[in-house]
């Protein structure tokens, strides 16, 4: 369905059904893997996976470093689905497109998003390999006219003005905070604000400057619409950025950027992210049992 607009709730429906016909999960927390980061859904145990083509009404994923399949399984004891391999905007999916599995997540019965993705620095003092817990986001897309809630309104997900001030769940962060103390990761854990640009190409020196400006700590090519579609049915989001590179700001210099430096910089700190995010995974689910949730 590639390039396809609209979306209509029965298409969701009928991928979620198929999906629950075909496996014995019923997973409550969902992970996406960024790029470089899909051996994230290794650690499930009795895992089922299924290839995004053998997926009724799933777009199916090109970029490099994506296997392109969900991976159902447990982690810690809790039922989880992996996404092995995102859909991003530069690859020319419709928006629709790219949160397509999201909303699919909510009929699976999951209440738990956790979004992970590669992204470059804007910011004195992060360094490559460190772990940023995303506290907010800014949308660039999305302000200029590229909002995944553009169209008709999908009342069964949710309203159609979304609140986005809380759309990092607060819990969610202190709890990814306290627990980064806990690992020993807190010389390599930041919190701040990542910014989606839609890409391929990375940034201009300008464009570098202007972003970091506005209040931005990383650039990323993906997140912001999945996060959108998830807080407008009612998900709670933790995001994790891994930072692969330095994005430059200054003309004198002879560095750059490049797609493998950022797929290598993902398999080095993948166990670490792995670690975090089982221990986050075991406290997410005890927290929600706690309080009685679904
Ligand atoms: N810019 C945009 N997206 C990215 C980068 C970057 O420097 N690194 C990883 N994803």
């Amino acid at each position: 369905m590639h390039s396809k607009e609209q979306v209509s709730y029965e298409d969701y429906q009928k991928t979620a059904e198929w999906l629950l016909s075909q496996t014995k999960h019923r997973p409550r927390i969902a992970v996406i893997c960024g790029s470089g980061l899909g051996s994230l859904a290794e650690d499930l145990k009795d895992q089922e996976c299924f290839k995004y083509s053998s997926i009724p009404n799933f777009p199916e994923s090109t970029v490099e470093g994506h296997a392109g399949q969900l991976v159902f399984g447990k982690l810690r004891g809790t039922s989880c689905v992996c996404m092995q391999g995102r859909f991003h905007m530069y690859e020319g999916y419709s928006l629709s497109e790219v949160t397509f599995p999201v909303r699919v997540f909510k009929l699976l019965g999951v209440k738990t998003l956790i979004v992970t993705n590669a992204a470059g620095s804007l910011t004195e003092g992060y360094n490559v390999g460190d772990i940023m817990i995303i506290k907010d986001q800014i949308n660039l897309p999305g302000i200029s006219g590229y909002n995944p809630l553009i169209g008709p309104n999908e009342d069964w997900f949710g309203a159609r003005f979304l609140c986005m001030s809380d759309a990092y769940d607060k819990g969610l962060r202190s709890m990814a905070l306290e627990l980064s103390k806990k690992l020993g990761y807190s010389g390599f854990t930041q919190e701040g604000v990542y910014c989606m640009v839609g890409g391929p190409s990375y940034e201009t020196i300008a464009e570098a400057c202007f972003l970091h400006k506005m209040g931005a700590n990383v650039v990323g090519m993906s997140t912001a619409p999945e996060v959108i579609v998830a807080k407008h049915c009612g998900l709670k989001v933790l995001g994790l950025s891994l930072i692969t590179n330095e994005v430059l700001k200054e003309y004198d210099t002879e560095k750059a950027v490049n797609h493998n430096d950022v797929l290598r910089i993902g398999r080095m700190r993948a166990q670490t992210l792995q670690t975090f995010i089982n221990e986050l995974v075991a406290q997410i689910d005890g927290t929600s049992a706690e309080n009685g949730m679904g």
